[in-house]
């Protein structure tokens, strides 16, 4: 028996988009919204749902100042007769006491934050976007709480979730993107947190992300942070690279976020038949391989992204192209078959799909 939720309703819903206006990602947010307390001696309490609406902290709350949080990522989608699907939710909530052990977050009830979520669910359901590749994105999150300037773990906490109905993260959709490989800054380092959804990983990335721009990229691959040279991860999805046909993606080492997408697309290619190797893949290795023609695709893989090709990864002057800047069949065949299983055009012969 989960305790029970308490329901605030908002006396003002507000107007929701259009069928067809464009969404972008992230930046419509529906009219409720999650949240529990932690207090040390009580564990989490007082789980309820209420008006979405800006939170009261004081400025002194620790997360403001030594960035105690972390945060999930994953979305809900309305299939063609009305029914909400989720996919692998479970990973997330598992994924968010793994953040919080490296965080000194106490740990979550996972089974009770995927109630939560499907309470939540149930009532914003007329938000879920129905247009094609939108879904709603669906962002739990715990914040340190205490009023205190000396650093240590808190003692209080929140775990909220809020919903955005959003449309694809790259405006381009599943076309190819262009990919800025970092040599100067790291994004993690092994014993650090890396492995971790926390928002500092993200705040050190943004230096290199606003580089990559200015030259023209969309995002950036992070090399390891010891060598610059092995490679890890995109900003905001894992990397896969088709090698001779087969599918190599570097090997979880602990300063790589172990993404749900990425694990799905390896748990995929050993159904289809296609051989995988997780293993470390150095930069030098891959520009070689690129100029005798043996990398056949490259992609990233992410919920917010999904499966993206990679047209292009340039490394200080050297410029690789991939497949003619073209979708490769292997993106479109995991994409196709992710995609399906979501939006419930595909069977799901994975048990991949948890119903709200
Ligand atoms: C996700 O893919 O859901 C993430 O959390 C990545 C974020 C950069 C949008």
């Amino acid at each position: 028996m989960f305790p029970a939720i308490s329901v605030t309703r908002a006396s003002k819903p507000k107007q929701k988009p259009a069928a067809d206006a464009p969404l972008g990602f992230g930046q419509i947010f529906t009219d409720h919204m999650f949240s529990m307390d932690y207090v040390e001696g009580q564990g989490w309490i007082n789980p309820r749902i209420e008006p979405y609406a800006p939170i009261c902290l004081e400025p002194s709350a620790m997360v403001f100042h030594y960035g105690q949080a972390i945060f999930e990522g994953l979305k809900a989608y309305k299939t063609a007769d009305g029914a909400i699907n989720l996919f692998r939710p479970q990973l997330n909530f598992e994924r968010v006491n793994v953040s919080n052990a490296r965080m000194v977050i106490p740990p979550v009830d996972e089974a009770f934050c995927l109630y939560a979520l499907k309470e939540l669910l149930k009532i914003e359901q007329d938000w879920i976007p129905t247009a094609d590749g939108t879904s709603l994105y669906i962002r739990p999150f715990i914040i340190a709480t205490d009023p205190y300037l000396g650093v240590r773990p808190a003692h209080t906490y929140r775990f909220m979730i809020i919903l955005s109905p959003s449309g694809r993260y790259y405006p381009q959709g599943l076309s190819p993107v262009n990919i800025y490989v970092e040599e100067d800054y790291v994004r993690a380092v092994k014993g650090g947190t890396g492995f971790a959804k926390t928002p500092g990983n993200y705040a050190a990335s943004l230096i290199a992300q606003a580089k990559a721009y200015k030259t023209g990229y969309v995002q950036v691959l992070w090399l390891d942070g010891v060598h610059r040279r092995f490679i890890e991860e995109v900003g905001s999805m894992n990397v896969f690279f088709v090698i001779d046909g087969k599918l190599v993606t570097p090997a979880l080492n602990g300063s790589i976020l172990p993404g749900i997408t990425r694990r799905t697309v390896l748990e995929l290619a050993k159904r289809i038949g296609l051989e995988t190797e997780e293993r470390e893949i150095a930069i030098d290795e891959l520009i070689t391989l690129a100029k005798s023609g043996r990398v056949n695709e490259v992609f990233g893989a992410g919920t917010a992204a999904v499966i993206s090709p990679v047209g292009e990864l340039r490394y200080k002057d050297e410029v690789m192209t991939f497949n003619d800047g073209k979708i490769g069949p292997l993106s479109q065949k995991f994409y196709d078959i992710i995609t399906g299983v979501q939006y419930g055009t595909r069977i799901d012969e994975y048990g991949w799909i948890e119903k709200v």
